[in-house]
């Protein structure tokens, strides 16, 4: 059985298969354990805490969270989740706040709460810096609210207050900060901004998705953590991501909100058609309730010890990291990371290839995810160190010295002119999906089996792209990816 098999078998197959061709899939994939995959995974490092929240993940699988009044336990269990999160970061027991699947959802409310909240605005738009996440740029494609993206500092890679300002009018319904970003780690001027906003009358989120549930630890760690939360005056609604740092599993997070007004408009209620009538806190209607239990449970179960304990690792980790990679000749830390994300750029005179050292670094055993440059910021590989991120730094730094020795033996790389020239005028509308895979070897994308995965050359191409034509290839490339025309990477 491969997966390009398709239909329902004749026959029911016993569980044990099904699981062990699980397993077989999976093991194509990066590791979710033990900190090689420096991005997508936070593992605890504790099977205990991971044996409570699969425990509780499945007691809850079958209940519903589409009705909170037929199942009462999801409101105990969001009310306690939601609750401690609170009280970490600025709020109190009577912080009104909603449990969603992800940052995602939380930013695609927490501006849809804003936007609801003017309705007197006809062409709503939000200020957001341009190292804010694309979640911002996701919500305001869906509810039609203009994203205003403010240049940051070029050195140091954090909003501008003034410029955030500067860039408010009378159609702005709320202001975006990062505490912090995810490209380089570093926490915006949250109180500055916070401030101007409410000197304008205008709400600011802070997007504290990846260190909501970092930031307090390392503070207690001894780090320089500037206030970003809850406490800081005009800030008025906060996302917190658990399937981040809480180390719970995927499909958890938290979006706070000062007051209930505004909580309200983030609610969607219809009882404009003839079946049950639809009250619901987040975009999904019917959605299990195992995320929340999976949550509640991580958070029991290491308690703020057992933060404490990761999130000190975490920093020990990135401050080794961050010296090590200083000190090797090619290579620069991108700004001065406040959190435990790290954004490993290029300097000098020889500067290594980015892309090329992203796959040497691959094929050596640590994925490092590219990061495209972008509005005059530039490109870099990001790492996110977590608890149990300590044990493999010094061998992260020496593939890191081999990747950057093996990429420069190798020569400089051309970017590809031709084939930017010719992508450029493709018309990706008319291009079908096999079309498109077709195209993909000349783009240096081999997922052939056994060829390894090798992006380079797909990173490098769209590097040398603007971003709205990186944006269509790359929704082309995922048809293609679903499509029969592409081998899935890896198989
Ligand atoms: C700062 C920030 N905001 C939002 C998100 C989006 O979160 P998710 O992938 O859970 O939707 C992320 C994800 O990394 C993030 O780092």
């Amino acid at each position: 059985m491969t997966d390009r098999q398709f239909g329902l078998p004749d026959s029911g197959r016993p569980a044990e298969e099904l699981l062990a061709e699980l397993r077989a899939l999976t093991a194509a994939d990066l590791p979710t354990r033990g900190g090689r995959t420096t991005a997508y995974t936070y593992d605890a490092g504790r099977p205990g805490v991971r044996a409570a929240a699969e425990g509780a993940y499945l007691a809850m699988l079958e209940v519903n969270g589409l009705d909170p009044t037929a199942f009462p336990s999801i409101v105990a269990l969001e009310r306690q989740v939601v609750g401690a999160v609170a009280a970490r970061l600025g709020g109190d027991e009577r912080t009104p706040g909603i449990f969603t699947s992800g940052g995602t959802e939380s930013i695609l409310l927490a501006v849809k709460a804003a936007r609801d909240a003017r309705p007197e605005v006809a062409e709503p738009e939000i200020v957001v810096p341009a190292t804010a996440h694309a979640a911002f740029f996701k919500a305001g494609a869906y509810l039609k609210v203009k994203v205003v993206a403010v240049p940051v500092d070029p050195e140091t890679f954090r909003a501008v207050p003034e410029a955030m300002a500067a860039a408010c009018t009378d159609r702005t319904v709320l202001v975006v900060a990062s505490a912090p970003s995810y490209a380089h780690g570093v926490v915006d001027p949250v109180a500055a901004i916070a401030a101007a906003a409410a000197g304008r009358g205008l709400p600011c989120h802070v997007d504290a998705c990846v260190g909501g549930w970092l930031l307090p630890w390392l503070a207690e760690a001894g780090a320089q953590v500037p206030p970003f939360d809850l406490s800081v005056p005009g800030v008025t609604s906060l996302s917190c991501d658990l399937h981040k740092f809480g180390y719970a599993p995927k499909g958890a997070s938290v979006l706070l909100f000062r007051d209930q007004a505004l909580r309200l408009a983030a609610y969607f209620a219809c009882a404009q058609w003839p079946g049950y009538p639809v009250v619901n806190s987040t975009v999904q209607s019917s959605k299990g309730a195992g995320p929340l239990a999976g949550a509640w449970a991580t958070l029991q179960a290491l308690g703020a010890d057992g933060y404490r304990e990761l999130g000190r690792a975490a920093l020990d980790a990135t401050r080794r990291l961050v010296a090590g990679v200083g000190a090797i000749d090619g290579l620069r830390v991108l700004g001065t990371p406040d959190a435990t994300l790290v954004a490993i750029g290029t300097d000098g005179e020889d500067p290594p290839d980015l892309w090329e050292l992203a796959d040497e670094s691959r094929g050596r055993g640590f994925f490092l995810q590219p990061q495209l440059s972008v509005a005059g910021l530039p490109a870099s590989l990001h790492v996110t160190l977590t608890g149990v991120s300590g044990e493999g730094v010094d061998g992260l730094l020496a593939v890191l010295r081999d990747s950057v020795a093996a990429v420069r033996a190798r020569g400089p790389v051309a970017p590809p002119a031709e084939l930017l020239a010719l992508l450029g005028q493709l018309d990706f509308t008319t291009l079908d999906d096999a079309a498109f895979a077709a195209l993909l070897p000349a783009a240096g994308l081999d997922l052939s089996p056994g060829a390894g995965t090798r992006m380079a050359g797909v990173n490098r191409l769209l590097d040398g792209l603007p971003p709205q034509l990186r944006d269509r290839l790359a929704t082309r490339f995922l048809s293609a990816l679903y499509s029969p025309y592409l081998d899935a990477p890896g198989a």
